[in-house]
């Protein structure tokens, strides 16, 4: 996994908990480079995993509820990179107004925008099934299998549009895929 992901997780973390936190996350996940990483370099999942859980088992919640948090926080600096990087990209070019909207690019986002950034990258699917006015159904597919993260980032879109969106999410029992519906909250819900 690319080493921004590594450094979003810990500046989550030194953000909302302060860097004694961060410390000892680093300290209790025993991963070998003191938790310094370069943006664009590759580094092995397992060691976000480990980041991940003792972080978890730091602030006593679940590896679940952490990647929430964590997905949650980072959508919008993950944004911001996407949209000041790329002067004439898909972003633009098809005008999203709508957590809707930038949620049924996923896959677009990824694969043709991210992927000039950071080739080489391995990214998730995301495949639309069915979009009405009011909700949105998809498929998150990846060997990784961090449904809870894309729970997260996703809680963090609908915020960053301004919208109340239920997110629910259904594991499939191959392991690699995860159903999501997206409901659209009625107002006084
Ligand atoms: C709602 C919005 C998004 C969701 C749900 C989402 C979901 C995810 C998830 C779950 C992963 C972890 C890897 C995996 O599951 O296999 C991931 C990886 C990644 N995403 Fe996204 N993402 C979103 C938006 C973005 C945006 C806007 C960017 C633009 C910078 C981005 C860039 C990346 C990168 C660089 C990786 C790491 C790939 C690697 O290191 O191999 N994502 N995404």
């Amino acid at each position: 996994m690319r080493g921004l992901m590594f450094n979003y997780l810990l500046e989550f973390i030194e953000e909302d908990f302060g860097y004694g936190v961060v410390d000892s996350v680093i300290g209790a996940s025993g991963v070998g480079n003191d938790g310094s990483y370069a943006d664009g370099g590759l580094y092995a999942d397992e060691d976000l995993l480990s980041l991940m859980s003792a972080a978890a088992s730091v602030l006593n919640i679940s590896t679940n509820e952490l990647q929430v948090l964590f997905g949650h926080r980072t959508f919008r600096p993950i944004y911001e990179k996407l949209i000041t990087i790329y002067e004439n990209n898909v972003y633009k070019q098809n005008k999203i107004n709508s957590a809707f909207d930038f949620i049924v690019m996923l896959d677009t986002i990824h694969y043709k925008e991210v992927v000039k950034l950071y080739p080489e990258s391995i990214f998730p699917y995301f495949t639309l099934l069915n979009r009405t006015e009011t909700e949105l159904e998809f498929m998150y597919c990846s060997k990784r299998n961090l449904p809870y993260l894309a729970k997260g980032l996703l809680m963090g879109c609908a915020e960053y549009f301004k919208e109340r969106l239920l997110i629910e999410m259904k594991e499939q029992t191959n392991e690699e895929e995860t159903y999501f519906i997206i409901k659209k909250a009625l107002s006084g819900s």
